[in-house]
């Protein structure tokens, strides 16, 4: 289930190796995607090889796990704005094809109501991407979240919104509020693969290594799932 590659970039080709072929045989897959500075190198290669390859994503679909609430599509630091700038706008994938929370809907409850629809309606993504919070979260799913969640609005732990302030300019700055998908709808997927790259991850990869299935540790849910794969480099696996 842990699979251990010298370093990012090899993630990154493996993903983009197994993403390629997965569209090539079956053109309307449907792609759970993530963010997070884990996603970067797999969003940058993957992008090179839809290019050279002029892969056809016409009637793919994809599905984000989360987004803050507050920030507009157009805001830097959106999860929105994020898939744009490194995959979706170099790809051409067009608005109907891509989907994600909307962090600034009027009614937050409605709009989780409506994102679990729509996910339901594929009825399970082909392929779910992850990264992983240092602690444990997926998505936004933080410690504590029950198993069978679907869809909705989440206060960010403190931990998390420290994690996640180095990308804005004050730790104020940071939304105290997020929509994600729910630990259900993670699960349906028919494959999953958890990310982890870098040193400042050896630590909850160890523990999501060595736990049982235990809802203080959102990840470890993942550990149920038949088609789960967890790609870590060696600075992660070092206290595995
Ligand atoms: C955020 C996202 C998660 C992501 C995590 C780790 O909290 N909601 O989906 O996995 O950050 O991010 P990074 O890859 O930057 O470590």
């Amino acid at each position: 289930m842990f699979v251990v590659f010298s370093n990012a970039h090899a993630i990154a080709d493996y993903l983009t190796d197994h993403i390629a072929q997965q569209i090539r045989t079956k053109p309307t897959t449907s792609l759970g995607l993530a963010t997070g500075s884990t996603m970067e190198p797999i969003y940058a290669r993957l992008l090179q090889r839809i290019q050279a390859e002029a892969l056809d994503l016409s009637q793919i679909t994809t599905f984000n796990l989360d987004e803050y609430i507050g920030l507009a599509p157009d805001h830097p630091q959106s999860y929105f704005y994020f898939m744009q700038h490194h995959l979706f706008a170099a790809v051409g994938l067009q608005p109907g094809q891509v989907h994600l929370p909307c962090g600034v809907c009027s009614d937050a409850e409605q709009e989780c109501q409506d994102y679990a629809a729509k996910l339901a309606r594929v009825g399970g993504l082909d392929i779910q991407l992850l990264g992983i919070g240092s602690n444990g979260h997926i998505g936004f799913n933080e410690p504590g979240t029950p198993f069978d969640s679907r869809t909705h609005v989440v206060a960010l732990s403190e931990k998390t919104r420290r994690d996640n302030g180095r990308f804005f300019e004050r730790f104020e700055d940071v939304p105290t509020h997020a929509i994600t998908m729910g630990i259900a709808e993670i699960l349906s997927a028919k494959e999953i693969f958890l990310v982890a790259t870098g040193r400042h991850k050896a630590d909850i990869m160890a523990r999501l290594y060595e736990s049982g299935i235990d809802e203080q540790l959102p990840a470890s849910a993942l550990k149920q799932h038949a088609h789960l794969r967890v790609l870590v480099d060696e600075a992660a696996a070092e206290l595995l």
